[in-house]
């Protein structure tokens, strides 16, 4: 083996879930270079853009904060980049935390009475608020209040502290998870979709050149193809592709070595890694013909159960390799002619 092929097969290995749309410490890194800072950066997902213009737009017009406002969708698709834009766009500040992190009460009124007048405090994963917590961010969402309990016992009493005007943006990889009440009080609740490949071209050609990465060709294309519809996806397969044409030597990326890279990583035509084919392999092989449950699929390939829900079905299911029945998941037939697996008896899916 020459030390350039070592090289790669040491990349490889560092790597091994290289489609995973879940953020790896690699992606934090560059997700804060490549991050679009404005509305006009952001790429797709035209709808939600598009109302999210004239929620932003109307506010800046009054002179007031925006309305508050949860962004929901699977991981990887812009819903922390959104977050940081809403706070570019309305010329505020932005302070960052998330559900886990406000484990009680006193953490979020400790942050509440820190914030200056027309800041964006965004909530990652605000589905795991603890509910003691979710309870002070009622009144402080609906009329910028705070009741405080001060001493215990019968001499405790209740003081109520005004809050400056600030806009909530929360996050959300699991909006069924989202209790009503909270939901209620979001005036904008924006829906992230898969993206299409030509908006995933237009994301990777951004970063190539935010990265200095030459593509040529159709390269940019051959990514986006790849990329599972996910953003995150996308850079880091660029990434990736960047890794082996360097240590391989080449001077420009075209769509053979963006191509045969990914090979190497193990990603197929369709971007799947070998967590997609191990679920396709188990659903077409061990438990062909019967719906399988979430947690009996997550044991078998050795995830977790929310992980194979909200990181590798919503591709799966979008591309049609699997469907959903009241009683589990089955293969299609494109799962079955994707890894070339007879299917034995039954009829078509
Ligand atoms: N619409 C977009 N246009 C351009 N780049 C994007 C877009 N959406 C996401 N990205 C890129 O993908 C990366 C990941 O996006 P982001 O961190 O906002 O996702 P997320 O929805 O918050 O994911 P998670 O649920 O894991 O927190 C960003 O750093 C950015 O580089
Ligand atoms: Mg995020």
């Amino acid at each position: 083996m020459t030390r350039r092929d070592a090289e790669v097969t040491s990349l490889v290995a560092r790597d091994q879930h290289v489609v995973t749309p879940v953020a790896s410490e690699g992606d934090r890194t560059a997700d804060v270079t490549l991050r679009p800072t404005s509305l006009q950066d952001f790429v797709g997902q035209r709808e939600l853009v598009g109302h999210l213009e004239i929620v932003l737009g109307s506010a800046r017009a009054r002179g007031q904060s925006s309305d508050h406002l949860l962004f929901a969708g699977p991981p990887g698709l812009g819903k922390t980049s959104l977050a940081s834009i809403v706070a570019h766009e309305m010329s505020s500040g932005l302070r960052v935390t998330s559900g886990p992190v406000l484990a009680r009460p006193g953490d979020l009124v400790a942050l509440l009475t820190d914030l200056h007048d027309g800041e964006v405090l965004f909530i990652d994963e605000i589905h795991r608020l603890p509910r003691a917590v979710e309870e002070v961010l009622y009144p402080a969402m609906e009329d910028r209040r705070l009741d405080v309990m001060i001493g215990r016992g019968p001499s405790a009493r209740s003081i109520r502290l005004d809050l400056p005007a600030f806009t909530l943006v929360g996050a959300t990889t699991r909006t069924g998870l989202v209790a009503a009440p909270l939901r209620d009080r979001f005036g904008f609740v924006g829906q992230l979709d898969l993206y299409q490949s030509d908006e995933l071209r237009q994301i990777v050609t951004r970063s190539a050149r935010l990265l200095e990465v030459p593509l040529q060709g159709d390269a940019a294309h051959v990514i986006a193809l790849r990329s599972r519809g996910t953003p995150r996806i996308a850079n880091r397969l660029l990434r990736r592709v960047r890794d082996v044409a360097s240590v391989r030597g080449y001077h420009g990326v075209d769509e053979r070595v963006a191509a045969e890279s990914l090979e190497l990583f193990g990603v197929d035509d369709y971007g799947l890694d070998k967590i997609d084919r191990r679920i396709l392999g188990l659903l077409c092989g061990q438990f062909a013909q019967l719906p399988v449950g979430l947690t009996t699929l997550a044991h078998a390939c050795g995830e977790e159960p929310a992980t194979i829900e909200e990181a590798y079905e919503p591709y799966l299911l979008r591309e049609g390799f699997l469907i959903r029945t009241p009683r589990g998941r089955i293969a299609t037939e494109k799962a079955y002619q994707h890894l070339r697996v007879a299917r034995s008896g039954g009829g078509l899916v």
